[in-house]
Parts: C-alpha cells; structure tokens; sequence
C-alpha cells in the first residue's frame, strides 16, 4: 500500500517509518510512505505557504495554491482518478478501528497536514474524508498522520508478525483486550494466574474472553452496546453487575 503525506514539515517523519515494525513493512515493499513538501509548490521567490487570516484574528493560515499545487503535480489533476486524499483535522470523524480497516483495503492512500491556525477552507474542494485522532488539538497535523498511517498499516496482510493478532486487539473486537504476561513467572509478589500455565486452552481462552469482558465493563462500559455479544458473555457479564441497558 502507498501513503502520500503532504506536510510543510517532512523532516518530522524521518525515525518514525525507519525504525521497528513499520520500517521493516517497507523494507518488505508492503508499505510505500513518500513525503512531500508543500513549500516545494510555491511559485513566488520567499516560498510563502501562509498568511495573516481575512477578518482578523491571531496565527497564520496555510495558503491554498501550493497545496492544490503539491496535490495536482503529485496525485493528478483528475479528481476522479486520484486515490483519496484525507484532511487530518480536529474537525473530522474520529479515527477508529473501522476507519483503519477500511483504508488498509485501497492501494493508496494521501494525507494532508495543516499546521499554523489551520488551512484556508477552499482546499476542502480537494479533500475526500476528514479525520481527527480525537477530541483535542495539537500544533500540527504530522502526528495525527503518522498515527493514522500505522493504525491502516496493521491491517495490512503481513506488517504484523501474528497476523491474526490486529483483530485480537483491543477495539477490533468490540472489547479491551484481557491482560498479557510473560516471563518471569513471578515479580516482587506479583504471580502470572495459574490458569495460564494449565495448558488447558479452551480454560485459557474463557478466561482470556471473561477477563476482556471484565476489562471493557470496569473501563469502557460504552463499548458493550456495540459488541458482539454470546450469550455466555452476557452471563459473565451480568454476574459482574453489568444490566443489558445500561449502556444504550
Ligand atoms: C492548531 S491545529 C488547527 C485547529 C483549527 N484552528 C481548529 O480549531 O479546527 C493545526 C493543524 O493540526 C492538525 N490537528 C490538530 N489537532 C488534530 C486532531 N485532533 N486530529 C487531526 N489533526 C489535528 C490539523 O491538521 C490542523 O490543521
């Protein structure tokens, strides 16, 4: 899968994609993530990509020309032949395990980093989805782009080692995920539950699926409405205090 990013700050993605898991998916030609430079596409002597905002007001806004520049020369002027290109924005719908699958599914993918006080609204008219990574604002949209970036790119058949693992994970299953433990044994008092090294799987499976189910109740009851559901797991559940409307 390929990943364009358009930023005014490539310098800030260097060390994220070379190292660990998502470098090794590029080293494995899995993943393609090319970089552009806004200020590559201005046309003026001072490469100016922002400026004061009309009616006032503090900050700076990033000009429209260079970023419908960089998309053009890079995606294509056809709208309708390039792939989708994505707005990272606090304004946007919030990233989720759904929306990461559902790109891990294209061939390519672009992404647009504002930065500053944001962008001029006219480059909306380039822009096919909006995303926030939640509900807060940072200086710039070069992390939320990275995170989105991994969070399609463990979809990917063959970025994870364990590949049914993605879909264990917290969220893919509606639930948080049970805890995990490795060696040793035993830490200052703290012992890994015996249950685990039974070797009885279908006990350390329910156990796992009590202790998710535990897990999301205590911590993000919210998310009950939403999953799966057996009926076993609505016992377990029930046993623990949870009521079946309580969360819709
Ligand atoms: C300081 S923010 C601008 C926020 C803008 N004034 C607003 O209130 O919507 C600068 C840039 O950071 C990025 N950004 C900030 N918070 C974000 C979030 N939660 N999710 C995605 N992008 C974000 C966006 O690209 C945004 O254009």
């Amino acid at each position: 899968m390929r990943f364009d990013v358009f930023t005014l700050f490539p310098g800030m993605f260097a060390g994220v994609f070379d190292d660990s898991i998502l470098q090794r998916a590029r080293a494995a030609g899995l993943v393609e993530i090319f970089t552009h430079n806004i200020r590559a596409f201005t046309r003026d002597k001072h490469h100016v990509c922002d400026d004061t905002p009309y009616g006032g007001g503090g900050g700076m806004v990033m000009k429209v020309e260079p970023i419908f520049e960089a998309v053009e020369n890079i995606l294509g002027v056809e709208a309708q032949a390039r792939p989708p290109l994505i707005l990272m924005t606090p304004q946007g719908r919030v990233l989720d395990t759904a929306i990461a699958r559902a790109y891990a599914r294209q061939p390519r993918v672009a992404l647009l980093c504002g930065h500053y006080e944001g962008i001029d609204e006219r480059v909306r008219a380039l822009v096919n989805d909006e995303i926030s990574i939640g509900d807060y604002v940072l200086t710039g949209g070069e992390i939320p782009a990275m995170a989105l970036i991994d969070a399609i790119a463990r979809f990917i058949p063959g970025v994870v080692g364990d590949p049914g693992a993605p879909h264990q994970d917290s969220h893919a299953t509606g639930l948080l995920e049970y805890p995990q433990y490795t060696r040793p044994l035993e830490f200052r008092d703290m012992r890994v539950p015996d249950i685990l090294l039974s070797g009885h799987h279908a006990q350390i499976e329910q156990w796992r699926r009590n202790q998710a189910l535990g897990r999301t109740l205590e911590r993000r009851p919210d998310l009950l409405a939403q999953a799966n559901l057996s009926e076993t797991d609505k016992k377990v559940l029930r046993e623990l205090g949870w009521q079946d409307n309580q969360t819709r």
